[in-house]
C-alpha cells in the first residue's frame, strides 16, 4: 500500500477564495502536505491528466473548465493516503457526497467539484509525478 496521494484544488475552489479551508480540513484530518503549487493548467496539460477519461461525454467541458483558471496540486502522505483522502473529500456528485465532506460542503456541481483525488495508489504515483519531479517533495523522514 502506498502513503501518497495527489489533490488539487481545482478553479472553482481557488475563485470562491477556499483554498485556506480546505487544506486545513486537509491537514486537520492528518495529511501532510509533501509539495504544493499554483499552476493553471495548458490544454495539454489537462488532457494528459485525464487522459482516462477522453472518451466520457463531460471530457471536454472538463478541460474547459480545468483550464479556466489556477489550481493548486498539493501532494499528500498519509497511511492509507488513497482511501482516506476519497473519504474526507465525498463523491464526485456533491449531491451524494456524506455530510461533512468537503465536496458537500463547497462543491456546486458534479463538474464544479472543488478537489480531486486519486483513485489508486498507481494513479496516485503517476499523477503526483504530472506536476512534482522527486526533488520538489518534501522528504519526510529527513524531518520528522
Ligand atoms: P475528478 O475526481 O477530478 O475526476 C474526473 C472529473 O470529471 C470529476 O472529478 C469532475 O470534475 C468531472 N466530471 C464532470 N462530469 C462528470 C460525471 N458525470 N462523472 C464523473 N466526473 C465528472
Amino acid at each position: 500500500m502506498s502513503n501518497r496521494t495527489l489533490a488539487i484544488l481545482k478553479p472553482d475552489c481557488v475563485k470562491k477564495n477556499l483554498i485556506g479551508k480546505v487544506i486545513t480540513q486537509i491537514q486537520d484530518a492528518g495529511f501532510t502536505v509533501l509539495g504544493m503549487k499554483m499552476v493553471k493548467l495548458t490544454e495539454d496539460s489537462a488532457k494528459g491528466f485525464y487522459e482516462v477519461h477522453e472518451a466520457r461525454p463531460f471530457f471536454k467541458d472538463l478541460i474547459v473548465y480545468m483550464t479556466s483558471g489556477p489550481c493548486v496540486p498539493i501532494a499528500l502522505e498519509k497511511e492509507n493516503a488513497v482511501e482516506d483522502f476519497r473519504k474526507l473529500i465525498g463523491a464526485t456528485d456533491p449531491a451524494k457526497a456524506a455530510e461533512g465532506t468537503i465536496r458537500k460542503l463547497y462543491a456546486a456541481s458534479i463538474q464544479e467539484n472543488i478537489v480531486h483525488g486519486s483513485d489508486s495508489d498507481e494513479n496516485a504515483s503517476k499523477e503526483i509525478s504530472h506536476f512534482f519531479s522527486s526533488k520538489e517533495l518534501l522528504e519526510i523522514n529527513g524531518w520528522k
